[in-house]
């Protein structure tokens, strides 16, 4: 099994390419089955999660070839329309095929996702949505089985704000008979992109980016080019290793304005952030200062960055304490934290980091695509060699991870780990 050593100690400094945001291109990847002809979408991540939805388009009957950072795919002759379990299993954001499969064929059998790391992953939402949009929805040996003759727009109050469920309905909405008004919506960037996304394919959709999304419907979508955003998590990611080793990132190629709330905690730890047009520059020197982190709906602090945040805590000055909000326990990067020597008692979920001056170099297990960013960021500031194991996790989430951080001074390399006795 691959995993990942690290020699902890060394200042990272200098420049990084950010690649273009996983969480907006599974969406539009899916939103692909819309349309009876190419699609070209740029600025695509090599990541697993990538190929892994690029694998389940194909079984679907999409032609599809992934040329360096471009997809070109082709929906125009399906020979399925059914996602298997042993796919979904794989990657939750399969899911994404539901809504596009029953607007476009009036039938859709997808797996049901299954749990994760952290907990059960619903998906109670998305089916409530089919519904309401006039689908037949039934949940039979571990599928979601829908059909409908012909989706009807709606009013579809959202009880809770969910990017996956949002973006389903949406994508189901645009060929949707009448007009669809989503409310409660998620606002997060990726949605945003799905919709200029659609809207560039022939969607007729406006309100993306605020809490009430609307969307008539139309008769069919046409091919069309969309040059994807860039990934503000991963952005996130790099700039809490310039902020946990004392050293100086750049991140090239990003949008600052996606991830505002983040830049300002970084600048509460006692970072300089300096930006400039699609780039991010930060400097710390000295130790950091704690700082306290509640996680929240777009344009709130992003669950995604919540393990990396806490990493940080882990060896800044004085008590941080992490409020969890969206998930009920995304917490297992903590006991993998401690294992480094972190401080950290948790209750319900609520984390508070007593910060400390060093973390000791340790084998530890990674969980999910965020803890094991958490855990890497850990090894890069621990004495001695830290050794992460299970880092399939991380290729699902970040492109070249080790590449990206030895070109910034990190002393990182993969390695062959026998599988833990756990
Ligand atoms: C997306 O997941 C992201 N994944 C997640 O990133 C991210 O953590 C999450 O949004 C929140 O921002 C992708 O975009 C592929 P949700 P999603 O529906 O759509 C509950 C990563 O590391 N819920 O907004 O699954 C749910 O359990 C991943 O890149 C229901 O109850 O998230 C959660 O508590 C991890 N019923 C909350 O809503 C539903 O039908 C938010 O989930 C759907 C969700």
């Amino acid at each position: 099994m691959e995993g990942i050593e690290i020699q902890g100690g060394r200042r990272l400094a200098g420049e990084v390419r950010i690649s273009g945001a996983k969480n907006a291109a599974l969406p539009i990847m899916a939103a692909s089955l819309l349309i009876p002809g190419p699609t070209r979408i740029h600025n695509v991540p090599r990541l697993h999660d990538v190929l892994t939805m690029l694998e389940l388009l194909r079984l679907l009957g999409v032609a599809g070839d992934h040329e360096e950072r471009s997809l070109k795919l082709d929906a125009r002759d399906l020979v399925s329309t059914e996602a298997p379990y042993d796919l979904v299993r794989k990657m939750r954001a399969s899911v994404y095929v539901l809504g596009p499969l029953l607007a476009r064929f009036g039938r859709a059998r997808v797996s049901l996702p299954g749990g994760c790391a952290w907990g059960p992953r619903p998906v109670d939402l998305h089916i409530k949505g089919m519904r309401q949009l006039g689908a037949k929805v039934d949940l039979e040996h571990g599928y979601i089985v829908a059909r409908a003759d012909q989706l009807k727009g709606a009013r579809i109050p959202f009880e809770k704000s969910s990017v996956g469920a949002t973006g389903n309905v949406m994508m189901a909405a645009t060929l949707a008979r009448g007009l669809t008004r989503i409310e409660n919506a998620a606002c997060e960037p990726e949605i945003v992109a799905l919709a200029d996304f659609l809207i560039a394919a022939g969607a007729r959709i406006r309100g993306h980016g605020t809490k009430t999304i609307e969307i008539e419907g139309v008769d069919a979508l046409h091919p069309t080019t969309f040059t994807n955003i860039p990934d503000r998590i991963e952005t996130g990611t790099y700039l809490a290793a310039g902020a946990i080793t004392g050293g100086e990132i750049i991140c090239t190629g990003t949008r600052p304005d996606l991830l505002e709330i983040v830049l300002a905690r970084f600048r509460e730890m006692g970072c300089r952030v300096e930006c400039e047009g699609d780039r991010i520059r930060l400097v710390q020197e000295g130790r950091l200062r704690a700082a306290d982190v509640e996680t929240a709906v777009y344009p709130g602090f992003p669950t995604d960055l919540q393990a990396q945040f806490m990493a940080l805590l882990c060896v800044a000055e004085g008590i941080g304490v992490i409020h969890e909000t969206i998930y009920p326990d995304r917490f297992t990067h903590v006991p993998e934290l401690a294992r480094l020597g972190a401080e950290i008692s948790v209750h319900g979920n609520v984390a508070t980091v007593r910060g400390s001056r060093s973390l000791q170099g340790s084998p530890v297990m990674s969980t999910d695509i965020r803890a094991s960013s958490a855990l890497i960021l850990g090894g890069l500031v621990a004495n001695g060699t830290t050794t992460v194991s299970r880092i399939y996790h991380i290729d699902r989430g970040y492109e070249a991870i080790e590449e990206k951080l030895s070109a910034l001074g990190a002393d990182i390399r993969r390695i062959e780990v026998d599988a833990p006795l756990r």
